[in-house]
């Protein structure tokens, strides 16, 4: 058992051997109805999805590949709050499990010593302003050895095991993101997004800083000034003219 204390996240836990996406499984169930804080976990994903259509190496009981479903009551313009919130407490998760310390590339890329140990993917259905689940998608990087990565990706990529130098089990890191999602997941939904932004500046390694922000359509570089309420990333170009970023690649 994981030997749980929380009430929603993760009541009901749909463990899999090898799926293709652990994303895509709770897409079905959240559209079936499942309730919130249902969980799908892996062992192994044959077709682990990114962010901007990448493609997640998810190796055999190595990491922690899982997707989680939410089902708060907001407007869609503000579900980007919820990744950032995510991202907050996977952080808070790994810096309490690990002792490593963490930073967060916006929006969520979570990287330890400048490498990136944990990636987020936050899907949505919605119906059609009103947010019906955002499904969660966490994949935290635990237990590889370097010789896990292909070497093109060892210079950009880690996992807690490589920076701590020693293994942790998997078990006690997602009982972590469990409690932690849902103590921030319960102070958002009762006061607002105003703590969780606090919290997810505080973890930010991109604002203040110049950055190249490619998106689909223009690459933009500037300095990242903050994030607005719903969570959207302001850009301050050479110009100063300020763009609002929803969705990019951000190069640090
Ligand atoms: C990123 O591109 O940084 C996001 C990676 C998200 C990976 C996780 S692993 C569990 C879940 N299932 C998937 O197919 N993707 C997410």
């Amino acid at each position: 058992s994981l030997g749980l204390q929380t009430e929603v996240i993760g009541r009901h836990i749909h463990y899999e051997e090898t799926v293709d996406s652990t994303q895509k499984i709770a897409a079905r169930l959240a559209f079936e109805g499942a309730p919130e804080g249902t969980v799908v976990v892996a062992e192994e994903q044959t077709a682990g999805r990114g962010r901007l259509s990448r493609i997640w190496h998810s190796p055999k009981g190595t990491g922690v590949w899982m997707s989680i479903i939410l089902r708060p009551a907001i407007p869609v313009q503000q579900a980007p709050q919820l990744t950032l919130l995510a991202a907050v407490s996977v952080a808070q998760a790994i810096e309490q499990v690990t002792g490593l310390s963490v930073g967060i590339k916006w929006p969520n890329d979570i990287l330890i010593g400048g490498k990136k140990a944990v990636g987020i993917l936050t899907e949505l259905q919605a119906d059609p302003d009103q947010v019906n689940a955002v499904i969660i998608g966490i994949g935290v990087n635990v237990n590889q050895q370097r010789e896990h990565f292909a070497e093109e990706i060892l210079p950009i990529a880690t996992s807690l095991a490589i920076e701590a130098g020693t293994a942790f089990p998997r078990a006690s890191l997602m009982q972590a993101v469990f409690l932690q999602l849902e103590k921030l997941y319960k102070e958002y939904l009762t006061n607002g997004f105003g703590i969780i932004k606090l919290l997810w500046e505080s973890y930010a390694i991109s604002i203040g800083r110049e950055i190249t922000a490619r998106t689909v359509t223009s690459t933009i570089v500037g300095t990242a000034k903050g994030i607005t309420e719903e969570g959207v990333l302001l850009l301050e170009d050479r110009d100063g003219r300020i763009h609002a970023i929803h969705s990019a690649d951000i190069e640090i």
